[in-house]
């Protein structure tokens, strides 16, 4: 499974990308007005897109076709990486399809469903974010979504990949592991909780002190 960063945080980027194990990023427009101060939206694209060796999702806010491919177009420019990230609405999926066809890649946002999701597989979408913790947060069950999207492209051969999204703790991670996504997006807060166990740090504190009263013998 691929290993997303989702933010649009230049230091966060950073600091993930110098431990050797990020894949991607995605933002938002949420996520990129956080960041105000950081330069135009194509600069911080650009700037994501040195750092990192993979892709990196840029959003569209228009919500006609035509004007979609407009700034997919020039969102492409920036570099190979950009992957044009579109919301899950039928104008997206128009969008989806001519640039399907220009080989632009893209990543279809806003899923809420498995038919959502077989849809902008049908329209060629490269990557397809179902949201997770959103469903979770109204009491549904957010993973049973991926699960049902794993299936369905599966039993039909659909090369859309499968980019867990809105994971809100390392146990999101694990889950869409099992069930096959491709990809699991995350903010920086748990990328970094994946690293921890308490049992790690009481072991190694153990080990150290152990070792402090040998080693002038060893
Ligand atoms: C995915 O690409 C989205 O940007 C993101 O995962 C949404 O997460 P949220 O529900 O925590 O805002």
């Amino acid at each position: 499974m691929k290993f997303f960063l989702d933010t649009a945080n230049i230091d966060e980027i950073k600091l993930a990308a110098s431990m050797g194990i990020l894949d991607g990023v995605t933002t938002n427009p949420t996520l990129v007005s956080r960041e105000k101060g950081a330069g135009t939206f194509k600069e911080m694209i650009a700037q994501i897109c040195e750092i990192v060796d993979g892709p990196v999702s840029a959003e569209v806010v228009s919500t006609d076709a035509k004007s979609m491919l407009d700034e997919a177009h020039e969102l492409a420019k920036i570099s190979e990486n950009v992957y044009i990230k579109i919301p899950m609405i039928r104008e997206g999926l128009k969008a989806v399809k001519v640039l399907s066809s220009e080989g632009i890649k893209t990543n279809v946002t806003l899923c809420f469903s498995a038919s959502q999701a077989w849809l902008a597989a049908k329209a060629g979408a490269t990557l397809i974010s179902p949201f997770v913790g959103r469903v979770d947060d109204i009491s549904g069950v957010g993973m049973d979504i991926i699960r049902d999207i794993r299936i369905i492209y599966d039993n039909y051969g659909y090369e859309t990949e499968i980019l867990a999204a809105s994971l809100r703790h390392p146990l999101h991670l694990v889950e869409a592991a099992l069930i096959g996504a491709d990809i699991s997006t995350m903010p920086y807060k748990v990328f970094d909780q994946l690293f921890n166990h308490p049992l790690t740090d009481i072991g190694l504190k153990q080990f150290l002190a152990d070792w402090d009263k040998v080693k002038d013998h060893v």
